[in-house]
């Protein structure tokens, strides 16, 4: 299994977004992850569609977009149209999370359903058959640099026994916690697209990232 590590640009640099994006994506990571907040479905506000559309442009890797926003339904066309290439949605949203994914499929884009930490594995599984991705949080959303829930290491198995199963091509994304002495244990419950933020952007960008790969190697 191929394993691709998506840097969560919530702890980049704000003013260096391209630099900070570039080294990374230099230095071998695929996926860049996107987290949107909007102050009401999580306590914290972060970017929106205008950056994702700016972001589109000072790069070519794979934005990975998580919506960490109350109503979907309201801003899914606008970061379709700013040029996300997966974009995610949370289960406990307002609205149809079904209908979600298949409007985001119906655009031609990747689509990716998440469920926070106490949510049960199986309100992803459901909607397996819509997704190109599931994310599962490690932590509760909302900030970054926070611990892993060591619980968390469970559900990641069950999921990828779910997707295993069911024969889907899907991936298993998590996010939240997730550090290079963590990382092979999460690989080996099943994870295959990591998120990291504070372990990828604190400090030097390019030898974290690289630390990463390494890992990668061994899980
Ligand atoms: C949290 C975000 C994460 C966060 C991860 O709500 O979804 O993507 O940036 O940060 P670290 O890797 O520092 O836990
Ligand atoms: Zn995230």
């Amino acid at each position: 299994m191929k394993i691709k590590l998506s840097p969560s640009i919530l702890s980049a640099d704000f003013a260096n977004l391209e630099r900070d994006i570039k080294v990374a994506v230099d230095a071998g990571a695929e996926y860049v992850h996107v987290d949107v907040m909007d102050g009401h479905f999580v306590p914290n506000i972060t970017i929106g569609a205008p950056v994702v559309k700016s972001l589109r442009k000072a790069t070519d890797a794979v934005l990975d977009v998580h919506l960490m926003i109350s109503d979907p339904d309201k801003y899914l066309d606008d970061f379709i149209k700013a040029g996300s290439d997966i974009i995610t949605v949370h289960c406990e949203a307002n609205g149809d999370t079904r209908e979600q994914l298949r409007k985001i499929r119906a655009a031609g884009i990747k689509a990716a359903c998440v469920i926070k930490p106490a949510t049960p594995v199986e309100t992803a599984i459901e909607l397996l058959p819509e997704c190109d991705m599931i994310l599962l949080m490690t932590v509760e959303p909302g900030f970054g640099g926070q611990g892993f829930i060591p619980e968390c290491m469970d559900k990641i198995r069950a999921l990828r026994k779910a997707i295993q199963d069911g024969g889907y091509q899907c991936e298993l994304e998590i996010d939240g916690g997730v550090k290079q002495n963590n990382v092979v244990e999460c690989i080996e419950a099943g994870a295959d697209v990591i998120v990291a933020g504070s372990a990828v952007f604190g400090g030097d960008i390019a030898a974290n990232v690289k630390g990463f790969l390494e890992k990668f190697e061994k899980g």
